[in-house]
């Protein structure tokens, strides 16, 4: 007789939805490869009456995802509601207080309570898989967690929100400008309604200390993360940019550095040839990189009810074969703090934009407060306007630690012809 995995599904919307089209039309695959017939027995969402467009009337119904996760005829309870609270967690709790393995993709409940339920799984036997909380359908939780474990990593960074990359993609493309590809987005459905988590870099974040935790076996520690969204990139940072060979794109890197481990997501200047340069559109990138297998590459979509799916499936079947593995790499307890680095200590390069008073002396005020503050020019660009008009001038500093960098850009805020706040963009040479 085949074994069988029973599974629970609580949230039924895009992935939900997704799940349970993918279960259905590719069962033949999943048992072939897992061994085990893969069967939904039961769902839970807000509106019974709603039409989903899958059949549901083979499954039994539940109002409370709590109750499901505990009563339902299931061996693993499949978390697709979201959030960071409320039912999603306290479902989650009971599921594993049950003794119940858990898939889910909530990156956000992962990204504050992780560290918790992985400890609650494995004091009740039991594991979570979260293959889709992190760049949706690029398989890079196994791959850290398997396909890479022989490696030390140094550094895992990437393109983690596909909503950020279509608004930085199309900006570029078409000069337009952030408002404008924004309201756009929202109207074909790129972007929610509400894309505050998105643009504002959260869900970004949220992802990438999920990465850092397996990386460098470390807690999830979602406030070491420093974030800044692309709310504030100009159409012309861009085209700069653009004139000195890089693109910006919204950058995760989990990066250990002699002061500690250093989690960012913010607005970042890459050369247009390397990998995450040449990643455009809603598509995320995961570069990481190991001791041993020096850089390794994934690209993929990030979101969507088939991507997503497929990442949830891929822990299903995972259980199927009964391979249950500790949460995050290692075993929770001995997962170490974060140890976060504070950006002040962070070494790189500068973009940095000034909108002066077009005045003899003003250029060479500039490059003495860099001078004084030890920043080095790298590039310049200023462009001429009439005498006594503002304009824009355009500098690529080298290296230099971001506390130094922000002093000098203190200074350079004072400066008489300064017109508007100094804009500094950090830049990568990936
Ligand atoms: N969408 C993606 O591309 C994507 C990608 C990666 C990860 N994720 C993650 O996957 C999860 C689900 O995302 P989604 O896009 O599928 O969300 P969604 O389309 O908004 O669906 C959420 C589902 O949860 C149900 N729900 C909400 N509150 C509930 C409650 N109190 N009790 C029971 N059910 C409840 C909703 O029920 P009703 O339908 O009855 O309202 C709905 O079916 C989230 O954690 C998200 O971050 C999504």
């Amino acid at each position: 007789m085949s074994k069988e995995l029973k599974i629970a599904i609580a949230g039924l919307g895009t992935v939900g939805t997704g799940l349970i089209k993918l279960i259905n039309d590719n069962a033949d695959l999943l048992k072939a490869r897992s061994g085990a017939d893969i069967r939904i027995t039961a769902v839970c969402a807000r509106d019974k009456n709603k039409d989903r467009g899958v059949d549901l009337s083979g499954y039994e119904w539940f109002d409370d995802a709590s109750e499901m996760a505990v009563k339902a005829d299931a061996d693993v309870f499949v978390e697709l509601i979201g959030g960071t609270q409320g039912i999603a967690l306290e479902a989650t709790r009971a599921a594993l207080a049950a003794g119940r393995d858990v898939v889910t993709a909530n990156k956000a409940m992962l990204a504050f309570h992780g560290t918790a339920l992985a400890r609650l799984a494995e004091d009740n036997g039991c594991t979570i898989g979260f293959e889709a909380a992190v760049a949706g359908g690029i398989p890079i939780v196994k791959a850290m967690r398997e396909g890479l474990a022989g490696n030390r990593i140094e550094r895992v960074y990437g393109i983690l929100n596909g909503t950020c990359n279509y608004i930085l993609s199309t900006m570029e493309e078409t000069g337009r400008s952030f408002e404008d590809v924004l309201a756009e987005a929202q109207a074909e459905g790129y972007a929610e309604a509400d894309p505050a988590f998105d643009i504002g870099g959260i869900d970004a974040a949220h992802k990438l200390s999920l990465l850092a935790s397996l990386a460098f076996g470390t807690e999830v520690d979602f406030g070491a993360v420093s974030v800044e969204g692309i709310e504030r990139i100009e159409a012309g940072d861009i085209a700069y940019a653009r004139e000195f060979g890089y693109r910006i794109k919204l950058v995760g890197a989990a990066q250990q550095t002699t002061h500690g481990i250093e989690q960012r997501v913010h607005p970042c200047l890459v050369p247009q040839s390397s990998v995450i340069g040449s990643v455009g559109g809603v598509f995320n990138a995961v570069i990481v990189e190991g001791d041993a297998v020096g850089q390794a590459n994934f690209v993929g979509r990030g979101a969507g009810d088939g991507p997503t799916a497929s990442a949830v499936a891929a822990d299903i079947i995972d259980l199927a074969k009964g391979l249950r593995q500790p949460v995050f790499s290692v075993p929770a307890n001995s997962l170490k703090p974060s140890n976060p680095s504070p950006m002040s200590d962070h070494e790189g390069a500068y973009y940095l934009r000034l909108q002066v008073l077009d005045q003899p002396g003003v250029m060479a005020g500039i490059t003495v407060i860099l001078g004084e503050a030890e920043v080095s020019i790298d590039s310049i660009i200023q462009r001429s306007r009439a005498p006594g008009e503002p304009v824009p001038i355009v500098i690529l500093t080298h290296e230099t630690r971001e506390g130094v960098m922000m002093d000098a850009v203190a200074q350079l805020g004072k400066h008489p012809a300064m017109q508007e706040p100094p804009r500094l963009i950090r830049i990568e040479n990936f």
